[in-house]
């Protein structure tokens, strides 16, 4: 069994998400803006382009991550970037791979069983965060390419390797998620 769940954000969730931002500061700020008091307003912005989760520890419900599932197209496309950060003290225990396995799923389930419907997923990462290469890699991301100056970053446009994924991939996790 899973020791995480997701659920979509909340506006109650804002105290509990700009404590784990700051404890986690360190650790996310060589990669991923740091913004403690964000929630609201990604809060506002959840719609047919972007779906947020949060994943939450089972056993005492902290914080463990958020992914934005952004960029969505649906039409012939179906498709969506995956972004996120794992927060302290959950980080590098295996909570946040187990979450993404649960968001992948979701992204890619039916939208008659409360799935996303999308045909593929990407990852976009910085060639140095070799953490985030590895999450991609244990969720069976591929690697597709580099994208040379492909986001605004900590001041500059920055190149990423570009992971993907399809449906056509991915085992369904069994049981209720
Ligand atoms: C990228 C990021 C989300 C990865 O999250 P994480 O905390 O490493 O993920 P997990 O909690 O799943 O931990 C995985 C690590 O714990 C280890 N681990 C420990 N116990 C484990 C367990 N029971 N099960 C699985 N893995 C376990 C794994 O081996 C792995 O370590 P490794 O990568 O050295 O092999 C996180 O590093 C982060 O937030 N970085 C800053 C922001 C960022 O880079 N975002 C992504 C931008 S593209």
């Amino acid at each position: 069994m899973s020791r995480v769940i997701i659920r979509a954000p909340r506006p109650s969730d804002a105290g509990p998400y700009a404590e784990a931002v700051l404890r986690s500061t360190q650790h996310i700020k060589p990669w991923n803006p740091v913004e403690p008091d964000g929630l609201p307003d990604l809060l506002q912005r959840q719609g047919p382009g972007l779906r947020s989760y949060l994943i939450i520890d089972q056993a005492d419900g902290g914080l463990v991550g958020k992914c934005n599932v952004s960029n969505i197209v649906m039409g012939r496309f179906c498709n969506a970037a995956l972004g996120y950060d794992s927060y302290l003290p959950y980080a590098g225990t295996g909570r946040m791979t187990e979450g993404m396995r649960l968001v992948v799923d979701r992204c890619f389930a039916d939208q008659v069983v409360g799935g996303l419907g999308l045909h593929r997923l990407e990852i976009n990462v910085q060639p140095d965060n070799e953490r985030s290469i590895a999450l991609a890699r244990r969720l069976g991301f591929r690697h597709e390419g580099f994208t040379p100056r492909m986001l605004f970053l900590a001041g500059a446009w920055r190149d990423h390797e570009r992971f993907a994924l399809t449906a056509e991939e991915w085992q369904p996790l069994e049981g209720p998620q």
